[in-house]
């Protein structure tokens, strides 16, 4: 079965879905996004997404282009007619179409709303978490508002490719006062010897983690003392365990920094019974779907000014 993409308003086969080549989003990374798993065909974090889009887009002052509830229908659609049970749901925003320049369309454009769904190999996936993976560590070099989930996302991009040619998962990027801010698609955890639970504090200098704030309270109901301050790499080779949290990698074990063993160098039992807990929770609080059949697919163009 093909699959389905949106694009403002149209639903379209993923090979004809399209933007505009004059699209802000293309041309000055004027855009957001967000990540959702699918989990036995519900969203996970659902909410927890919206809020911070809605952050997002207001930070950038790009228009809200439809409200929650239309938006977690479209959602549930593309979920829907990509029949889709374990995956990844993409959504990305722009300020739109325009001529080139620099400053914002006057008068506005309408954002460009796309959504692209994924499949996961669950089987694949929770062999991975059950290996663990390794980090390296390389400078931050982006910009100072990683807390707005833009798809400005070249050093993350450089981050990811570096880590995948040193054989590891995973980079963790160090600022400048030698301490981790947080990995190129995912936030930073470890445990310490004494066994407090340590995450870098949201600010402009990270993005805070739906997954993040999900753990936060799962670890509350493990009755795990928790910590939310920086760390640097000498204290995470130190630690009993690290792990990373994401949306895709929901709790992962790291299991090496820079090649060199954290703990036993194998996942640890903090990090898999969060993975555990957390999942547990998100697939309980996870929006359900109507499994009703799915009915023919209307493939229209997309209306859309150009200018
Ligand atoms: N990445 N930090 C960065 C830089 C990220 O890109 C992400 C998410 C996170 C974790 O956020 P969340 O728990 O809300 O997924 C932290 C997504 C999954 C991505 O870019 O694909």
């Amino acid at each position: 079965m093909p699959r389905i993409a949106y694009v403002d308003g149209a639903y379209l086969p993923h090979a004809d879905a399209a933007i505009h080549i004059e699209d802000r989003g293309n041309q000055f990374a004027d855009a957001v996004y967000e990540v959702w798993a699918v989990r036995a065909g519900g969203l996970l974090d659902l909410p927890g997404h919206l809020k911070r889009l809605r952050r997002s887009l207001g930070e950038l002052r790009i228009a809200v282009p439809m409200s929650d509830a239309a938006l977690t229908l479209v959602l549930h659609e593309i979920v829907r007619c990509n029949r889709l049970r374990n995956g990844l749901i993409y959504l990305q925003i722009s300020r739109g179409v325009a001529p080139r320049d620099h400053a914002f369309p006057t008068p506005a454009a309408l954002p460009t709303v796309i959504i692209t769904a994924k499949r996961t190999d669950l089987a694949a996936a929770e062999a991975k978490a059950a290996r663990g993976i390794g980090v390296i560590t390389l400078p931050d070099i982006r910009w100072g508002r990683r807390d707005i989930k833009t798809v400005s996302l070249l050093p993350n991009a450089l981050a990811k490719q570096a880590a995948k040619e040193a054989g590891a998962g995973e980079a963790w990027m160090i600022d400048p006062d030698g301490t981790i801010t947080e990995g190129s698609s995912s936030n930073a955890w470890i445990v310490t010897p004494d066994h407090v639970l340590v995450t870098r504090a949201a600010s402009n200098s990270i993005l805070n983690g739906i997954t993040r704030l999900a753990v936060i309270d799962a670890a509350s109901g493990e009755k795990l003392a928790f910590e939310e301050r920086a760390f640097t790499r000498d204290e995470a080779l130190a630690a009993k365990e690290a792990f990373v949290t994401s949306a895709s990698a929901h709790v992962t074990s790291v299991v090496t920094i820079d090649g060199l063993k954290v703990g036993d160098g194998k996942p640890g039992p903090v990090a898999m019974g969060l993975r555990k807990a957390y999942l547990s929770a998100a697939r309980q609080n996870s929006v359900a779907l109507h499994h009703r059949a799915a009915g023919p697919l209307v493939a229209r163009k997309a209306k859309r000014r150009i200018p």
